[in-house]
Parts: C-alpha cells; sequence; structure tokens
C-alpha cells in the first residue's frame, strides 16, 4: 500500500521503516528540512538499535523516501498516519495538542475530493476524544473531503522499537465506522497472517487502552520500586520477591525491576494526562495519581542511599555515574531519574566532583545538566571516584572488569540503582555494595 507518515521521531520513523519492511511504499514527512536531509544521508536523530541498517536497506529497495513536501506525499497515499509529539504542557497537565492540530490542517489545506478517500490513522497518542476532535476539524476545513480518521495507539519501547513493531502481541484498531476496515485489514494482513491480535474498538476506547496499558505499567514499576524498599527495611530479597510474585500469570514477570524510578517520554506524560483528564471527570484515578507521586519522591530516596553509603559525608566526595538516559538501549534523556538525583546532590553538597559515563546518552543529557563532567570511558569516568552509582542497565555495565575497576576508584562504594552487577564478584573483590532491595 502507499504510506505517508507525518512525523519522523521515536515513533514516526520506526513505523515507516518497520512498513517499508512490510513491502509498502513509504513517504515520511517532516517539516524539518535538517532532519530530512539527515535521514537522506541515513542519519537518525536518535539511538534506535537495528533501525539504520532497516532504513538503509529499505532505502536500497527504493521502498521508503523522505521529503519536506506534505502536499505530494499525501495526495497518492491510501493511509496517511500522523506521528508528531503531543508533549505534557505543564500548567495544565493535558498533551499539548499543537503539533497534530498542525498536521490536520495542513493534510485538509493539501487534499481534495478528487483526491479520494484516504484514511487518516492517529498514532501519536492523544487524550481521549481527539480523534473525534480531529475529524469535525478537518471537515471543518474542507466538508468536501472523503476522509475517516482512525486511532492507531503505538506500544514500542525505545530501544526495542524494531521488535516491538514486527512482533506487537496485538494492535489495537479504533474505528467508528467500518468504510476504513477494509483498508486496515489489508494494511496489517502481514501481522493477522501470523495470528497476531487485531483488536477493533471505538476510537475513544483505542485512545484509552494507551493511555490504560502505560498508566498500569508505570503502577508496576512504582509498586516494585516501593517493595524493594519494604524488603531492604525487613531483610528480604526483592529479587525472589519479584520472581515469586511473577510467577503468577496474573502478575506477570515483566516491568517488576526495582530501578531509579520510571522516565521517559511516554509514561510520566500519558500519566499525568489520564490523571488530568480523570479529574476533569470527576472520576479521579487516585492509584495512578499515588504512582506519579511515588516515582517523583523516588530520587529524594535514592539521595538518602546515597549519604549513608558515604556515611551522610559528602563533602568533596569524587561521584561517578554510569547510566544517564532513562534507560538503557536508548540516548533519551527525557525524565531520566538521572536529572534529578545529580541536581539533588550538587545540591546537597557543592562540593563534590561528578563524572558521567553513557554510552549512548551524554550529548544529550550535556543540553540538560553541563557542570558535570563526561567521560567516553567507564573506568576514566570511575577513576578516583568515592562511589560509583549504576543507573542504567546497559549490558557493558554488568560486564564490568571488577578488579579494573576496584584499582580504579578511591574509595570502594558502589550503588547499584539497576542490580546488574554480580553480588558475590563485587563484595569478594571487597566493595561496599549497596544494591536495591536486597542485601549482598
Ligand atoms: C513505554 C511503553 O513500554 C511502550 O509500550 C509505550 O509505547 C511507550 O512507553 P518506554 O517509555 O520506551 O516504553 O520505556 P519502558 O521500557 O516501558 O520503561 C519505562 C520506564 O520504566 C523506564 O524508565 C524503565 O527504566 C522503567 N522500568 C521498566 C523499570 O524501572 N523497571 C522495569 O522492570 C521496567
Amino acid at each position: 500500500m502507499k504510506i505517508a507518515i507525518i512525523g519522523t521521531g521515536y515513533v514516526g520513523l520506526p513505523t515507516g521503516v518497520c512498513f517499508a519492511e512490510l513491502g509498502n511504499q513509504v513517504v515520511c514527512v517532516d517539516s524539518s528540512e535538517l532532519k530530512i536531509q539527515n535521514l537522506n544521508n541515513n542519519i537518525i536523530p536518535f539511538y534506535e538499535p537495528d533501525l539504520q541498517d532497516l532504513l538503509k536497506s529499505n532505502k536500497e529497495l527504493g521502498r521508503i523516501t523522505f521529503t519536506k513536501n506534505l502536499s505530494l506525499a499525501i495526495k497518492n497515499a491510501n493511509i496517511i498516519i500522523i506521528a508528531v509529539g503531543t508533549p505534557s504542557n505543564k500548567e495544565t497537565g493535558h498533551a499539548d495538542l499543537t503539533f497534530i492540530k498542525n498536521a490536520i490542517l495542513e493534510i485538509a489545506q493539501n487534499l481534495s475530493k478528487e483526491d479520494g478517500y484516504k484514511v487518516i490513522a492517529i498514532k501519536s497518542t492523544v487524550p481521549i476524544g481527539t480523534n473525534k476532535l480531529l475529524e469535525s476539524l478537518i471537515l471543518q476545513y474542507n466538508s468536501n473531503l472523503q476522509v475517516d480518521i482512525v486511532s492507531i495507539p503505538e506500544f514500542l519501547r525505545e530501544g526495542k522499537a524494531i521488535s516491538d513493531f514486527l512482533n506487537p502481541e496485538r494492535i489495537i484498531i479504533g474505528i467508528d465506522n467500518d468504510r476504513a476496515k477494509e483498508l486496515i485489514d489489508k494494511l496489517y494482513k502481514p501481522f493477522t497472517e501470523r495470528h497476531i491480535p487485531l483488536v477493533f474498538c471505538s476510537r475513544k476506547s483505542a485512545e484509552m487502552i494507551k493511555y490504560a496499558s502505560n498508566s498500569f505499567l508505570g503502577i508496576k514499576v512504582s509498586f516494585i520500586n516501593e517493595l524493594a524498599d519494604l524488603c531492604e527495611a525487613l531483610g528480604a530479597d526483592i529479587r525472589d520477591v519479584s520472581k515469586g510474585i511473577g510467577l503468577d500469570s496474573r502478575i506477570g514477570s515483566k516491568f517488576l525491576l526495582p530501578g531509579p524510578g520510571f522516565g521517559g517520554s511516554c509514561f510520566p506524560k500519558d500519566m499525568i494526562e489520564i490523571l488530568t483528564t480523570s479529574k476533569e471527570n470527576k472520576t479521579p484515578l487516585t492509584i495512578v495519581e499515588a504512582s506519579i507521586h511515588s516515582n517523583s519522591n523516588r530520587s529524594e530516596k535514592i539521595l538518602q542511599k546515597i549519604e549513608k553509603a558515604l556515611n551522610n559525608n559528602l563533602f568533596n566526595k569524587q561521584i561517578a555515574i554510569w547510566g544517564l538516559s532513562f534507560k538503557a538501549e536508548t540516548d533519551d534523556v527525557r525524565f531520566s531519574p538521572a536529572i534529578p538525583i545529580i541536581k539533588k546532590l550538587q545540591e546537597r553538597e557543592t562540593s563534590i566532583n561528578i563524572n558521567a559515563f553513557d554510552p549512548e546518552a551524554n550529548q544529550n543529557m550535556f543540553q540538560v545538566i553541563s557542570n558535570i563532567n563526561y567521560f567516553d570511558d567507564m573506568y576514566e569516568c570511575a577513576k578516583n571516584a568515592d562511589v560509583l552509582i549504576v543507573m542504567t542497565e546497559w549490558p557493558i555495565f554488568a560486564d564490568v572488569d571488577i578488579d579494573k575497576l576496584y584499582k580504579t576508584m578511591r574509595l570502594k562504594t558502589i550503588l547499584d540503582l539497576r542490580n546488574i552487577l554480580n553480588p558475590k564478584k563485587v563484595v569478594e573483590r571487597g566493595f561496599n555494595y549497596f544494591p536495591l532491595g536486597f542485601y549482598a
């Protein structure tokens, strides 16, 4: 099929490349000339494993192109997928719809009745009711258009976007009339042929499923984080507790790993959006609110752990931080827990010196925090450090040369906020090792 994708970010680009991989003809549109130029030269503006190779091979096959010219892209398309950003508006707590409304306006201005029937699929995460709003907007601009707006929420994890797209556990389609169904069935045939569930529901339900999924996952993470703290207080082992409850299929073993708090461009903004909407509708999601509150308190909890590990003496301490992105396998630092933790450390004690290393996120974090030292080598970063704080679960941290690390650090204290180091090896080498939720 012929697909136009508006927006070439964390969602739009993997979506375009994967639909091309499945044999469709894809044109990706972005308003940024620089982004388009870079993409035409195989330069991707963010880290996403496997994306570059897949982009290159599909470009060579002529299946995917990039343009600033939205009009050209949508004229021949059967389906127009909108995947522009809907960032959180700090004042209102709602998602900001500026970019998506601009996209709808531009489509309306560049389509005519003669262009025939088009399906406009909203892949951006939008507040419940937005699909209907956008449909009335586009028909207000141009009542002759033969268009249906459908909701196709994405469930891509950063760092796993390609595999999540090509091997989804389900595909959710929000549709309020059957006219678009035939086209959607055709587009997703490569998935239904593999018996991947294609779930049709109303557009409002599809929008709700997206928020409900992320909120539930966020609640699961903040639950295990608090449980880890309780395990530490009582001397239980969160690793066994997580395994023990996760073996119950009603709970499931995923998203039960304690950490420094959830971050990223989705959980925080989506949970605030759905909470705001719930309060406006007098059906407050109190558990979501508690999870947001618990997560925003997490950095203070982590600070107390760091102070305790350093016997409450941060004066002149050399602190090494491994991992700056909000999780491993991404360069994205949006809502990364490393940000409040670093800022709190600097507030606590101005004499401390912070060294930081992340395999992919140094540049992005430098835009946010410029008064720490960035390193391209994890051992250089830890040189003469009094404490090492492991913030993300990059495999290279788990594979650390413990002996080399021991020799390079001054005091031998490690806080492992992802429980990814080998406790036995670390303790045997002589480190003071502080994991989350158990004692080594
Ligand atoms: C999430 C959803 O998983 C995805 O379906 C949706 O489309 C976008 O939002 P993402 O934000 O990329 O994806 O990150 P995810 O892998 O879900 O992790 C979210 C946060 O939870 C991260 O900060 C991660 O470190 C944290 N997390 C996750 C934990 O702390 N423990 C876990 O066990 C799992």
